[in-house]
């Protein structure tokens, strides 16, 4: 009996002891990405939780994993419904299997740069698109930006002809796929971890990037041509699961939703930056040409790809459309 009475009695006094190791545990938010850490993504994920762990120490720590370390981006969203990552920032094209209004920013030609798709984000139909993964249990808390994306290749690339017959890695969505078949081209929907090794194995000819994923990825090391196109936006939408975010006390989801807008500003900052610096990296680098092209023959790229907008018109709205197209003004 006595031996009884003291096994509940150091049972209890267990318990006592782990209580306040438990009650005091962090909020652990894993971010998953798949870009390295040089890059507009990568830093904005690094001043997110250099923010976050200053402003609340000891309640949430943030753990970081760039380069598809943890995750790439066709799993990614699957594991955060499942509550093995917290939160990620996929391109925009990557969302497919869960909207489809966001193949929007993939269509061809739509932005004329990145103010336009700025000012587009941050409107009233801009901002209505962070809740279109809701139903889906996901929720967009914001975009953050790369820039505008440019075509390498293994040969020179002046008029939409010369791409005909090759094949492009493209990310998952079927928006680019129509893109490249429009000129004639085999379009290949394959992880961004692929692509160095695709490039340099000669299995594909080309792709499609930022100049920031080319040059922190290298591909431009394995690609000799590289077209300055800017014919589409790579952008990224910041994600959370519903579960997880209304599982924070609220004092905490507004610290850590600050942060996140400041941090997201930061990457928008070096973003801008390395579009201009990372291409000028590739230049002096001599190992990749960079083919700018004349107004005719922008023109006529222009004119192949367009026609892919009204094959999507009714997956994305014409509205919607209009919208973004009117930011241009
Ligand atoms: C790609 O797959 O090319 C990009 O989405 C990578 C990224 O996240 O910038």
């Amino acid at each position: 009996m006595l031996l009884k009475k003291l096994g509940v009695l150091s049972a209890l006094a267990c318990l006592f002891l782990a209580a306040p190791a438990f009650a005091n545990k962090p909020i652990v938010i894993k971010f998953s990405h798949v870009v390295a850490e040089n890059t507009p993504k990568g830093q904005m994920a690094n001043k997110f939780k250099a923010l976050v762990e200053e402003r609340l120490a000891g309640k949430v720590e943030v753990k970081v994993y760039p380069s598809s370390q943890l995750f790439g981006d066709k799993k990614v969203l699957q594991a955060m419904l499942l509550g093995d990552v917290q939160m990620a920032a996929p391109s925009l094209s990557k969302f497919k299997k869960y909207t489809k209004t966001l193949q929007l920013f993939d269509l061809p030609f739509l932005f004329k740069d990145m103010a336009a798709v700025d000012r587009f984000q941050q409107s009233a139909s801009g901002q209505e698109l962070l809740n279109s993964l809701s139903s889906k249990g996901l929720i967009g808390l914001g975009y953050l930006h790369n820039g505008m994306k440019q075509i390498s290749a293994s040969k020179i690339l002046k008029v939409p002809a010369d791409a005909h017959g090759l094949k492009f890695r493209i990310m998952s969505s079927d928006v680019l796929a129509a893109q490249f078949q429009a000129v004639g081209a085999a379009p290949l929907k394959k992880p961004f971890s692929e692509v160095f090794t695709l490039l340099q194995t000669k299995a594909i000819d080309g792709q499609e990037n930022t100049w920031s994923n080319i040059y922190s990825k290298k591909f431009f090391e394995v690609q000799p041509y590289i077209t300055e196109s800017d014919h589409g936006v790579l952008d990224y939408m910041v994600v959370t699961s519903k579960q997880f975010w209304m599982s924070l006390p609220e004092d905490i989801r507004t610290v850590v939703k600050t942060s996140l807008d400041e941090a997201i500003a930061l990457g928008n900052k070096v973003a801008n930056e390395k579009a201009v610096s990372d291409k000028q990296k590739i230049v002096d680098s001599g190992r990749s040409e960079v083919i700018t092209l004349t107004d005719a023959e922008r023109t006529q790229w222009v004119e192949a790809m367009k026609p892919v907008w009204k094959q999507f018109e009714d997956q994305i709205g014409k509205e919607l459309i209009d919208a973004a197209y009117n930011s241009n003004k």
